[in-house]
């Protein structure tokens, strides 16, 4: 069956067409086309995506982002079988755009609508290539579904952080999430900090590669009894911590009278005070739990820090760790089609019809 699957959450215009066969455990799903439209350029000088903006240019590039993922595939409308568009979460003007296209398309070919929740998208991505191919940079040791789960995934986003326990395809529960920010949102605004453009997180680990001397930072929560995490308060020591290091008088100046080789140890400390609280909560569920394997995605995911100290403990702990290649990382629309194959072969309910929902939950 083929699927055009449609994702506007937030800041990127992603559409992609997949060809799915529902007969294994885990869906087999291969990519015929995937295309994204960023709009970072747009909300970069702003710091942060504005809303109104992000929706205006989701009106302007969702037409022709769909043909062109329809020309890349060699596919025309009439061979789809089924649409996917991500409901929510995300920000409502832009989810309003995607969804709104979404069933006006199926409702002129015939063709159902499937809503996709995105963060049931990232918490399968790096299951996508499971059943098929051995891209990944995952280790992909004792791969088959019978000794992937219970699994523990690690969801981190610019907008959500949470630990999910899988203990079989379909039935998952979310174990823990952050009482503030997201982990993405804490890079982001570290970034901000020291005058980096945004999205933060790419900027802060280039810089902290640089790093000579990392402060230490505080790991909030790490030892605490529940899954939950927070980041607000590690992102508060580092700025204090930058504003110890400015004479008063520049303290209107911020960022600019830093060197670059002060931002990046205050770049790799964040990180490194991130990353450990992110690998011991996760790995202390998996422990909790008996996981057999390990999963983590969404932007953060793509960060290389993450993916060693995670791959490392895996391996210490000998559970097989799942992550997905770069491209399924950040915000993309294979995902939610790879998410629509899932919910056809676990939930083939199709609602008649649905509404965005910005705070749509796991
Ligand atoms: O999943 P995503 O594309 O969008 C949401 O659903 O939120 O995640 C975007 C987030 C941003 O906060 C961005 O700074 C972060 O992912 N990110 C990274 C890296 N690449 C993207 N954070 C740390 N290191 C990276 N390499
Ligand atoms: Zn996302």
């Amino acid at each position: 069956m083929t699927i055009l699957a449609i994702e506007t959450s937030c800041d990127e215009t992603a559409a992609a067409v997949v060809s799915a066969n529902l007969a294994p455990a885990i869906p087999e799903v291969t990519m015929l086309s995937s295309v994204i439209r960023s709009q970072i350029q747009l909300h970069t000088h702003m710091g942060g995506v504005v809303p109104e903006v992000a929706a205006r240019a989701h009106v302007a590039a969702i037409e022709p982002v769909v043909k062109k993922a329809l020309a890349n595939a060699k596919v025309r409308f009439g061979n789809i079988d089924y649409l996917a568009v991500t409901q929510g979460p995300g920000l409502m003007p832009s989810l309003l755009v995607g969804v709104e296209f979404t069933k006006a398309l199926g409702f002129s070919l015939g063709k159902p609508v499937l809503p996709v929740n995105h963060m049931l998208g990232h918490l399968l991505s790096p299951l996508k290539d499971q059943a098929s191919s051995d891209e990944c940079l995952a280790a992909r040791k004792n791969g088959t579904p019978s000794t992937l789960f219970p699994m523990v995934s690690l969801i981190v986003s610019g907008g959500h952080t949470m630990l999910v326990l899988m203990d079989r395809p379909n039935r998952y529960r979310v174990l823990g999430q952050t009482v503030d920010d997201a982990a993405g949102e804490a890079f982001d605004k570290v970034a901000k900090l020291l005058g980096l453009p945004y999205p933060g997180g790419p900027e802060v680990s280039k810089l902290a590669e640089r790093s000579k001397n990392p402060p230490d930072f505080p790991r909030p929560m790490i030892n605490s009894p529940d899954f939950n995490f927070s980041f607000a308060g590690l992102k508060t020591a580092v700025r204090y911590y930058v504003e110890s290091l400015l004479p008063p008088a520049s303290l209107g100046a911020k960022h600019s009278t830093l060197s670059a080789a002060l931002k990046a140890d205050i770049c790799a400390g964040f990180q490194n005070a991130a990353v450990d609280v992110l690998v011991s909560k996760t790995l202390k569920a998996a422990a909790q739990y008996k996981a057999k394997s390990v999963s983590i995605s969404g932007g953060v995911s793509a960060n290389r820090v993450l993916r060693k100290k995670t791959a490392e403990a895996c391996e210490k702990a000998k559970i097989a760790l799942f992550i997905p290649p770069f491209s399924l990382c950040t915000d993309n629309a294979e995902m939610i089609a790879f998410a629509a194959a899932y919910l056809l072969k676990n939930k083939p309910k199709i609602p008649r019809t649905f509404e965005a929902n910005p705070s749509l939950k796991l």
